[in-house]
């Protein structure tokens, strides 16, 4: 099966209006989550990545995989208040709702090469809080790389606006 035939939508979910994509049922089919990882691993195999970021919570399960299969290390980006040393912060708004996200300050050396890894992109803002985190800690984001993108939501356009390059593995309209 394909990693969009995969994934179930759960309609109103978690306020009216929203299609909610889930991923569980990909991560939950042994073939699914190895199409997944081994398509990103594939993809940046030979791109010299340091660092692979995975945005909290979902963001982190495929990211810790691929970094693993890439050799390099994992860097957690969380929401507030869950990072116990010194960290940096975002604010930023989501699909339905706002939050912050931080990552600690020691997290990436000066010009690592790091690839930033989440589950999906609607609004981007998540991602985008992300990439500032990244940068500010002067490390450069080869690419910003999604399971699932929402075009009709306007992520990648708007990272791709600030200078940031793409990927998704599949996308709902
Ligand atoms: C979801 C998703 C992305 C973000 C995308 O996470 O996993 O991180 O929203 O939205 P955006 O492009 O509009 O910023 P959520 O905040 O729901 O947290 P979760 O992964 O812990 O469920
Ligand atoms: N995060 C933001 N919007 C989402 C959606 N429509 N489905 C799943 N996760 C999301």
């Amino acid at each position: 099966m394909t990693i969009k035939s995969l994934i179930r939508t759960i309609p109103d979910y978690p306020k009216p209006g929203v299609q909610f994509r889930d991923i569980t049922t990909l991560l939950k089919d042994a073939d699914g989550l190895r199409q997944v990882v081994d398509a990103l691993v594939e993809r940046y195999a030979d791109a010299n990545i340091d660092k692979v970021v995975g945005i909290e919570s979902r963001g982190f399960i495929v990211g810790a995989a691929v970094a693993y299969k890439l050799g390099v290390g994992f860097v957690p980006v969380r929401k507030k208040g869950k990072l116990p040393g010194d960290v940096l912060g975002h604010d930023y708004a989501l699909e339905y709702g706002t939050d912050r996200v931080e990552i600690h300050s020691d997290a990436i050396c000066p010009d690592e090469t790091v690839l930033l890894l989440d589950d999906l992109i609607a609004t981007g803002g998540t991602a985008e809080a992300a990439a500032v985190l990244i940068e500010k800690l002067g490390g450069q984001v080869l690419e910003c790389a999604f399971i699932v993108g929402l075009p009709d939501l306007g992520g990648q356009q708007r990272l791709q606006a600030l200078g940031y390059k793409t990927f998704t593995l599949c996308e709902f309209e």
